[in-house]
Formats: C-alpha cells, sequence, structure tokens
C-alpha cells in the first residue's frame, strides 16, 4: 500500500500540480483564449526584446567601425585640409623665412697654419628680413665661434637698411686640431637702443669640412636661431655722457633685467661695478650699493669721473654686475666693456657719447661672459684709434 502509494504519489502530485495549473487558469477571470494570447505575446515581446538588445549591440559595433571609419576619414580629410591650408603656410616658413624673409649673408672664411689663426669676413647681407612693422632695419652681426666661444665679435651698426655692407673681418686664434671641431656663428641682429635686440638670423658653418687652400667666400641663408647654447647674462642699462671742458665722464648705473642667477635660492644679491682703465691698466673703480634677492635690480646710481680729453680715447670703461656674497668670494654675473676697442653696440655707445657731448646717452646692453671680456680685453689692440678713424668705423 505504502509502495503503491509512494509511486502514486508523484503522478497525484504532477497530476494535482497541472490541476492545480488548470485551476489557476481557471481562476484567472479571463477567457482561456485570451490567457493563451498574453503568454504568446509575452513571449514574443521578450524575443522582441532580445532581437532588440542583439540588433542595438550589432549596431554599437558598426557605429564603432563606423566612427573609427569616420575617424579615418576625418584625419583624411583633416590631412587634406592640413596639407591645403597650413602647407602654404609652413612652406612660407620654410621658404620665406629661412631663405627670403631672413636673409641672405656672404662670409669668407680663411685659415692660417702659420699663425694658428682663422679669419672670418663679414660682408654683406641681402634681403634682411624686417622685424619692425612699416620700418626697416639697423642690423648688426655677431661672430664667434663654438665650442669655446671665447671671444664674440661685432659689427658696426647700420642704419635704416636690409642690405648692409658690413666688410669686416675678425680672427681668432684656434689650433689646427681644434678648428676641425669648431663651428663659426654668425648672427645678425636688429638694433636698438631701449630695447632688448631683435635676431634677425643665423648661419653655422661647421669647419671640419672645408678646404683650407684658398679662401672660401660664399652666400648663405640665414636660418631660424637655435635657442640651446645660448647662455644669457642678463642686460644691463646705463647713460654715458662726457664733457670735454671739464674732463667728466658720468656713467649713471640705470638697471640691470634677466641676470643669471648666482645663488641656490634662483636669485641673486646684485650689485655693479664701474672701472676705468687707461692704457690697459686699471685705473678707477666704484661700485653701486646691493640689491637685495632680484634679477632685475633698479639702481639710478651715477659716477663721475675725471678722464682728459687725450686720455678718453685710450680708455675702457668696463662694466661688471656681481653678485654680492657675505660668506665667499663674490661672482661676477656678467660683463661688458666700452671704448674704442669695442666693437658693435659698446662701440656704438661709446662713439654716441663722444658725438654728443655734454648730453647723457643711455643704452641697454647684453652683457657677456667676464672670461670672454677679459680675454677680449687682453687681446685688444694697442694703437688706440683716431677720432676720425673711430667715426669711419662705426658711421655709415
Ligand atoms: C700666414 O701668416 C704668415 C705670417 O704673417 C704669412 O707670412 C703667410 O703668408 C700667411 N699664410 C697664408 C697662407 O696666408
Ligand atoms: C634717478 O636719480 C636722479 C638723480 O639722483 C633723480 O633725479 C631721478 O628722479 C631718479 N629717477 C628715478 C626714476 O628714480
Ligand atoms: C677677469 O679679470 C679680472 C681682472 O683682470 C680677474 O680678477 C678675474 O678673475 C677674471 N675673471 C675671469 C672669469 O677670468
Amino acid at each position: 500500500m505504502g509502495a503503491s502509494r509512494g509511486s502514486l504519489t508523484p503522478t497525484t502530485s504532477t497530476y494535482h500540480n497541472a490541476s492545480s495549473f488548470e485551476d489557476l487558469l481557471r481562476g484567472i477571470p479571463l477567457p482561456q483564449w485570451a490567457i493563451y494570447t498574453i503568454f504568446v505575446s509575452g513571449g514574443l515581446l521578450i524575443l522582441l526584446c532580445l532581437l532588440c538588445i542583439c540588433i542595438k549591440c550589432c549596431c554599437k559595433k558598426k557605429q564603432k567601425k563606423k566612427k573609427q571609419k569616420d575617424q579615418l576619414n576625418l584625419k583624411g580629410v583633416n590631412g587634406q585640409t592640413t596639407t591645403t591650408l597650413v602647407q602654404p603656410d609652413v612652406e612660407d616658413v620654410d621658404y620665406g623665412s629661412t631663405k627670403q624673409h631672413r636673409g641672405k649673408l656672404l662670409y669668407s672664411l680663411d685659415y692660417n697654419t702659420t699663425k694658428s689663426e682663422l679669419s672670418v669676413g663679414i660682408k654683406q647681407a641681402n634681403g634682411l628680413k624686417s622685424v619692425n612693422v612699416g620700418r626697416s632695419g639697423d642690423p648688426y652681426a655677431k661672430v664667434y665661434i663654438l665650442p669655446d666661444k671665447s671671444k664674440t665679435f661685432e659689427t658696426k651698426v647700420f642704419k635704416n637698411t636690409l642690405n648692409p655692407t658690413f666688410n669686416e673681418l675678425f680672427t681668432f686664434q684656434l689650433s689646427k686640431s681644434k678648428l676641425l671641431k669648431s663651428t663659426v656663428v654668425i648672427k645678425v641682429f636688429d638694433f636698438s637702443r631701449f630695447t632688448t635686440h631683435t635676431i634677425i638670423g643665423e648661419l653655422r658653418v661647421q669647419l671640419c669640412d672645408i678646404n683650407w687652400n684658398h679662401v672660401r667666400e660664399e652666400w648663405g641663408d640665414l636660418e631660424e636661431p637655435a635657442k640651446f647654447e645660448e647662455v644669457d647674462f642678463g642686460e644691463i642699462c646705463f647713460s654715458l655722457r662726457y664733457v670735454p671742458t671739464t674732463s667728466k665722464l658720468t656713467v649713471v648705473i640705470l638697471e640691470a633685467k634677466n641676470l643669471r642667477s648666482m645663488d641656490f635660492g634662483g636669485s641673486s644679491d646684485p650689485y655693479v661695478k664701474v672701472q676705468l682703465a687707461l692704457d690697459k691698466t686699471k685705473w678707477k673703480k666704484r661700485k653701486t650699493s646691493v640689491k637685495k634677492k632680484t634679477l632685475n635690480p633698479y639702481f639710478n646710481e651715477s659716477f663721475t669721473f675725471n678722464v682728459m680729453f687725450d686720455q678718453i680715447k685710450r680708455v675702457n670703461l668696463v662694466i661688471s654686475v656681481w653678485d654680492y656674497d657675505a660668506m665667499t668670494r663674490n661672482d661676477a654675473i656678467g660683463k661688458v666693456f666700452l671704448g674704442c676697442d669695442a666693437s658693435g653696440n659698446q662701440l656704438k655707445h661709446w662713439a654716441d657719447m663722444l658725438s654728443n657731448p655734454r648730453r647723457p646717452v643711455v643704452q641697454w646692453h647684453n652683457l657677456l661672459s667676464a672670461e670672454q671680456v677679459n680675454s677680449t680685453l687682453g687681446l685688444k689692440k694697442k694703437t688706440p684709434l683716431s677720432n676720425a678713424q673711430l667715426f669711419d668705423k662705426y658711421i655709415k
């Protein structure tokens, strides 16, 4: 009994289950067809949903692909726009600024093995780029040898021209072995009395692959200047005034800016030394006060020296900026020298002072390294120029 019961129970239970399901259906106050319709439509709905999800997924993938395609297309379009819109500009920059806009320079190179002397001639420039809107330029050139950079020469400044004829020759002492590892750097600047001089372009000539059997003379295109090896020593502004009748030379140290920082804190405590040398020997020396923790000090300090008219041509004025240090030796931040042996901007300032007696003449100067100024001062010519020669040297 128990066994039959046991075998019956599942069927009964299924039957019971089925009947209870039918009971349940019957319990719903709807006709049976309606209920089946609901079930079928429910299933359809689920199927539809699944289908939708599937389609969405597929669409997403497709969209992704499409997006990628679009991006590719965009890139293509962009590429085209860049080529059509930007490339002429690039060409302008490449072609124009280096070749047309920056200008050309005629230079010469000659090496005398007996004297170990390299002569760099800066002959003329042509079609210099104007860095001032609506104005021509006041160009001058600077030349030095890398990697030593022990001397920097400057040509005179030419007024209001973009085709200056410099015709200056500069000599560098250089052994043959050094020569082959060196590069001549010629930079052309636009002079300005009151602001930093703008560079127009530069020319670099590697000396290793030059045939030194004859003088090399050729035109080179001025290029965009390289920034990397420029060590900036800062700039200084001072005024010079010479009164011949009273033999008074007045130097007003006005201000300096962008000085090289010498302290660990990224600042300096600068002061300025004003020195006069007569016939290469140290003669007179004065100092400004120390300005604390600044790289752009304002001094406005005036120094007056007695310099006879016959001495003024034999005098070198050395202006140097120093970092004051109470603990250790003071360090030179930068230096500049003026006088009849100076060149470029420094000579110009000095000559402007001489040709404008009694009037203060203000000018900014780029500071150079102390070593460089020392070596140039040490190698200066012995015979000072006459006034006539001096004016000849810078006025065109
Ligand atoms: C090099 O300089 C010496 C001494 O001034 C001179 O005699 C010689 O002719 C020069 N050599 C060349 C190739 O110019
Ligand atoms: C600079 O110093 C002079 C003379 O000491 C003075 O007259 C002038 O006002 C000063 N300039 C400035 C801007 O401080
Ligand atoms: C430059 O020369 C001065 C005096 O002639 C000297 O005291 C100084 O040490 C020199 N500086 C450098 C960096 O050679």
